[in-house]
């Protein structure tokens, strides 16, 4: 057996990782904490479009537990999300209880040895913000940026990684395209101009968070996908669009505003004739190469990048060891050929709040019994934690 060898930090050194490498598992307000009322998708749950989420896991009370679990799975970085609607749950007032229950959740990270990275807007926006027009309305960047200002000038210090934004074009395509998240759109054009706003929302903040400190590290977590397809000449041409499209157009508007890159990987599309693989309880096909070749798209960028997100929904728990290994060997392998990755956080470390989906998927390394809050540590979670120790 090979043994782990540990860098002055204590941090464990793998064979072909790098020995600062981030371990970890991610996480997002709405979907673990509970007790969340002031945001656009508790309102929608009243309103019965979407499900309830009420305690979900109860992260917010429990997350000195968790985070015993996070460490005792040898996780050296773990990515949460503030909840916007509890910092400033009304317009430019700002709650100091609420960023003080953020102070500790970074407190008890730290006494860990375990290195937060914080999302400042995963998905929910506050009630106010919404019915302002969230970021549709013209003045919605500069509200987000002044939030983000708020938060990075209250962490300061406790925090090194900023993610503005999380998968921009899915939350926009879901909620002004598909009509499926609030505000539950379906016009091609809001679509457009909201991303449009949200390449403003993240510069912006950007600047904002950089002027109260240039040693935060500030990116957005995209969600890209592995677009390829057969010989055929159209089936090229939509696959090189698509690419330009989703992947690269939303980068390339941030891209002098961006020390990071975060990847969020689940999905590989290929034009022709479908891939035909295993699924996961989503149906969502099982394809870890498709993170090596996602990885190598975003190296002529020249940015490090941290893979913020990549996971499946597995509730009997049969797949998802093999899933982390393979797919890690593919990072290995994008390594290997000079993509700067920083770190690996696998969604999620907790069964939680897969939001038009409720409770039912399961994408936890630790199981969630919603009824007692019990946790149960998943087995591949232990092939996870083997693999940081011990390597591939
Ligand atoms: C999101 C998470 C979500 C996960 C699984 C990502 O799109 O950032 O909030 O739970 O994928 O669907």
């Amino acid at each position: 057996m090979q043994l782990p060898v540990h860098n002055e930090s204590g941090t464990p050194f793998n064979n072909g990782f790098p020995r600062d490498f981030f371990w970890g598992a991610a996480t997002a307000s709405y979907q673990v904490e509970g007790g969340i009322e002031n945001n656009d998708w508790a309102q929608a749950a009243r309103d019965g479009k979407v499900p309830v989420c009420d305690r979900s896991t109860n992260h917010f009370e429990l997350f000195e537990k968790d985070f015993d679990i996070a460490q005792n799975l040898a996780h050296n970085a773990h990515r949460f999300s503030i909840e916007w609607s509890r910092v400033e749950p009304d317009e430019g007032k700002f709650d100091l209880e609420a960023i003080g229950h953020y102070k500790a959740v970074l407190a008890a990270l730290k006494v860990r040895g375990i290195t937060p990275l914080v999302t400042l807007w995963h998905f929910t926006q506050p009630i106010w913000f919404s019915n302002q027009g969230g970021f549709h309305h013209k003045k919605g960047p500069e509200t987000f940026a002044r939030y983000c200002e708020f938060v990075a000038e209250q962490l300061q210090g406790q925090v090194e990684y900023i993610i503005t934004i999380n998968e921009p074009l899915v939350w926009a395509s879901a909620g002004y395209l598909k009509g499926k998240w609030p505000p539950f759109g379906m016009n091609p054009f809001s679509f457009l101009k909201v991303v449009t706003q949200l390449i403003r929302a993240h510069n912006l903040s950007y600047e904002k968070i950089k002027a109260v400190s240039p040693d935060f590290n500030v990116g957005i977590a995209k969600h890209n996908i592995y677009f390829f397809s057969n010989t055929h000449i159209w089936n090229k041409k939509a696959a090189n669009f698509m690419s330009w499209f989703w992947n690269r157009r939303f980068l390339e508007g941030i891209k002098k505003h961006q020390d990071f890159i975060g990847l969020n990987f689940y999905f590989a599309k290929r034009f022709g004739k479908k891939i035909s693989t295993v699924k996961s309880d989503m149906g969502w096909d099982i394809f870890p190469e498709g993170i090596y070749h996602t990885l190598m798209e975003l190296k002529h960028y020249g940015k490090p990048v941290i893979i913020t997100e990549n996971g499946i929904a597995d509730h009997a728990d049969i797949l998802r060891g093999s899933f982390i290994r393979d797919s890690l060997t593919f990072v290995k392998k994008a390594l290997n050929e000079g993509v700067d990755v920083k770190g690996y956080f696998y969604w999620s470390l907790l069964d939680n709040y897969e939001w038009s989906f409720g409770f039912t998927e399961r994408f936890g390394l630790v199981e969630v019994d919603y009824q007692t809050l019990e946790r149960v540590v998943r087995p591949s979670a232990l092939i996870y934690k083997e693999i940081i120790l011990h390597g591939l």
